[in-house]
């Protein structure tokens, strides 16, 4: 089980104005654990689906990618937001890394997974070219039906594919949209398409445990049971334990107090891991368009949300780590460090050099770990809160928990800052915006 470290945003570390001190800590922690009750009654209630996703029954979808196996090369993605980030997430943590580049035979004939969510005119055509239409499988994903960049992917691969193989077409199409409404559904049901459902009630970027994220996961070879079974091992951890023992409770009421009380804006989550680096892209997201709101529950314009960034340690020590020192104090670091890597890379011992030493002989392993200490502690000394997520290692449970207790705390979070953490009309509105653009002679 993951393990949360905030000793590092206390006032007795890194002084009163940039850091809590037990008594006012713990005052918060008394007064708003109502929220946990108001979450479980919303959740009971039939509300908050994403938190019974945990639940669902994926052997459908197991069984399809296993069918498949073998049977196609790539399996492209065609989503955008939260109907994509969710599935490079998982594909970055849980396939080996540089998962493309793979012989068949070490993707255990999996198929390689593209995820194009852009409507870059050269990279949709690089990838189309790349790909052998006859061995790719297109999964087009959008609860809505009719998010424009999708839907301009879905047309275009509709368009080859009905050229290359005519009714035979479909052998190359799945669809996860909406149970019942839009565009994406009435094709899929007519054509008689293979289809999964976004459930009702889970919003785009709490989707990533549903069919959304578990198709590509599934196909690639992920176990998605065990995704699973992690992230029902932290929702009730989460329920069992009392508020103090809730660490996303703690993790919410740490991040918004820092926010909203300490000036700390922006919310930086740095994982020393490279399986992890695209869980902090997909946290970004969820963050961004969850608490970044102009009005509140009551109407009243608020323009509240802190500003999430995401950087990767060790390469981003030296690229933003100065700004983060030494720039203005405004920012909350959340380190994410995996106690055991799946491998372990010996740095050889070549040099009879004094100041080789301290380096040779040691691992990467070592080193990677000890740089993150390394950037804790500067941090501290420098007077910037920061506090330390710390996983055993990285496998389907420990990444299926930590997605868990992300959605967790923003639904949490969302309660403190008194927002809607379920709806994005600043998305919707550039969305209308386009089409509008698009309708104009
Ligand atoms: O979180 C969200 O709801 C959004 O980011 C959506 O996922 C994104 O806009 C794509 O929407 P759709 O899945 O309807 O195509």
């Amino acid at each position: 089980m993951m393990h949360i470290d905030f000793k590092n945003i206390k006032s007795n570390i890194v002084g009163p104005n940039n850091g809590l001190s037990d008594s006012e800590l713990n005052a918060y922690i008394n007064g708003y654990q109502h929220i946990i009750r108001d979450n479980e009654i919303e959740q009971r209630n039939g509300k908050l689906k994403f938190l019974d996703l945990p639940k669902q029954n994926v052997s459908e979808i197991e069984k399809l990618a296993k069918k498949y196996a073998g049977k196609f090369e790539n399996f492209v993605v065609l989503g955008i937001g939260g109907s994509a980030l969710g599935a490079r997430a998982l594909q970055t943590a849980l396939c080996p890394p540089f998962y493309n580049l793979l012989s068949a035979k070490s993707r255990g004939n999996r198929p390689r997974l593209f995820i194009l969510d852009n409507v870059d005119p050269d990279e949709t055509n690089a990838l189309l070219k790349l790909l052998d239409l006859k061995k790719t499988l297109f999964n087009v994903i959008s609860k809505s039906g009719k998010t424009p960049e999708t839907t301009a992917g879905f047309l275009l691969a509709l368009d080859i594919l009905k050229k290359a193989f005519g009714k035979k077409y479909r052998e190359h199409l799945i669809i996860t949209t909406d149970k019942d409404k839009g565009i994406l559904r009435k094709f899929a049901n007519d054509e008689n398409i293979i289809s999964f459902e976004v459930p009702n009630g889970v919003e785009g970027r709490y989707s990533v445990l549903s069919a959304v994220g578990l198709v590509p996961a599934a196909f690639v070879g992920i176990n998605i049971s065990k995704l699973l079974k992690g992230a029902r091992n932290m929702a009730e951890a989460c329920r069992k334990t009392s508020p103090q023992g809730n660490q996303a409770y703690l993790t919410a009421l740490v991040n918004w107090l820092m926010d909203t009380k300490k000036g700390k804006n922006m919310l930086v989550m740095m994982p020393y891991s490279y399986a992890l680096k695209d869980i902090a892209d997909w946290f970004r997201q969820l963050w961004a368009e969850s608490l970044g709101k102009k009005v509140d529950l009551q109407g009243k314009n608020v323009f509240t949300g802190p500003t999430p960034i995401n950087a990767l340690g060790v390469t981003d020590q030296h690229s933003q780590i100065q700004l983060y020192n030494e720039g203005p104090n405004n920012k909350l670091v959340v380190f994410l460090e995996v106690e055991k890597f799946r491998s372990t890379v010996k740095i050889p011992k070549i040099f009879k050099d004094p100041d080789m030493d301290f380096i040779q002989g040691k691992s990467f392993n070592k080193l990677i770990n000890a740089e993150k200490k390394g950037t804790e502690i500067a941090l501290t000394e420098s007077k910037r809160p920061n506090y330390t997520i710390k996983l055993p290692n990285v496998s389907e449970e420990t990444v299926g928990g930590l997605i868990y207790f992300w959605e967790l705390v923003t639904a949490y979070s969302g309660k403190l800052y008194n927002v809607n953490a379920f709806n994005q009309p600043g998305v919707e509105a550039g969305k209308i915006a386009t089409r509008e653009l698009l309708t104009r002679k």
